[in-house]
């Protein structure tokens, strides 16, 4: 039997377990891919199109607003869309791709859920001839390269997002805090990159201090349970930044549960702009909000027409970002989701 225990034994050897990886993948009709110089595949410049969109999950306002997106430009692209739901599993996404490159789908359009897991799947799509656009989150660029093995990457840039945020915590805060910080799901590149950019302003002043840092899975209700958890071994804590509103929100009933005030006690800050977000801003309860846009449907249509034209498409699109505050969050309304 294959147990943990004669895995680390070394009874049953790596190579075997290699073999029988690539003999399933060839059973079930994948070779394994590996990145090679070949140019990108041609995609139709026909109406209409197959398009396969593999969404992460639809826990959240942001993801709701990214389907509906695609859902709603469908027609006026002339896409057929094929979509699946991973259920917040890389691996599921990973399996709803190959059955879209299965069903021989004209393009497809997908936010990998994480970066390394996600980024073979990118090349096996391209070895079967089927464009790739990768949205909202990006792939490991050392297995699958933007513009060389998928068209491009739409999507903002979240180091600068993370950046934003934290230059925003050290002006309000006059450089003064100890910081919890929520991070969005491991693995994800916006959870890797709004991290870097957030941690590398904050490391720069003195005065601030992440005292501790943990995923809440970029849900609401993660982000409330570490928060509470969190508060208890640290009460010590003046703010917090969490890589999106909904772990914000879910930060701010832990918040209150603990008979403290949210944007008085604690300051938060965090990233997205969704309305419950905006809300929030507009009760004084959080600080501020760097927009992260989740409207990919039109710029992945214009994108796809014009490469089917044969026009060049940059290997990043990059989305530029608002950012609310009490200054601006009412007018600002209209811009949430
Ligand atoms: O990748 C973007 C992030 O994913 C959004 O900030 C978050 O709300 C979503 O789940």
């Amino acid at each position: 039997m294959l147990s943990l225990e004669n895995f680390n034994k070394r009874k049953f050897p790596l190579r075997v377990l290699a073999t029988s990886a690539l003999a399933l993948s060839m059973v079930a009709g994948f070779s394994i891919a590996h990145a090679d110089d070949s140019p990108l595949p041609k995609l139709a410049n026909k109406k209409p199109l197959r398009v396969g969109f593999a969404q992460t999950e639809s826990n959240n306002p942001w993801r709701l607003a990214e389907t509906k997106s695609f859902k709603d430009v469908a027609a006026k692209c002339g896409w057929q869309m094929v979509m699946t739901d991973a259920n917040s599993s890389a691996s599921k996404q990973v399996a709803d791709i190959q059955s879209m490159i299965a069903q021989h789908v004209d393009l497809i359009v997908f936010p990998p859920r994480e970066e390394k897991p996600l980024a073979p799947i990118v090349l096996q799509a391209k070895k079967a001839g089927i464009p790739v656009i990768l949205v909202d989150r990006d792939v490991d660029q050392s297995v699958a390269k933007a513009g060389k093995d998928y068209i491009t990457f739409i999507g903002s840039d979240f180091i600068n997002q993370g950046q934003r945020a934290a230059d925003w915590l050290v002006k309000s805060t006059g450089g003064k805090a100890k910081i919890i910080e929520l991070e969005g799901s491991t693995g994800a590149s916006a959870a890797n990159d709004r991290k870097k950019g957030f941690d590398d302003v904050i490391a720069k002043n003195p005065g601030m201090q992440i005292i501790a840092s943990q995923s809440g899975d970029f849900a609401r209700d993660k982000g409330r349970q570490v928060m509470e958890t969190l508060l208890q071994a640290h009460p010590d804590v003046t703010a917090v930044y969490a890589h999106n509103d909904e772990m914000a929100l879910g930060a701010i009933a832990a918040i209150k549960a603990a008979g403290k005030q949210p944007g008085k006690d604690i300051t938060l800050v965090t990233i997205d702009g969704t309305k419950g977000g905006m809300d929030a801003i507009a009760a004084g309860e959080l600080g501020a909000s760097v927009q992260s846009s989740p409207f990919f449907g039109p710029l992945a249509c214009d994108v796809a027409q014009k490469f089917a034209k044969g026009e060049t498409v940059p290997p990043w699109v990059k989305v530029s970002d608002r950012f609310y505050d009490k200054s601006n969050v009412k007018e600002s309304m209209q811009y949430g989701y």
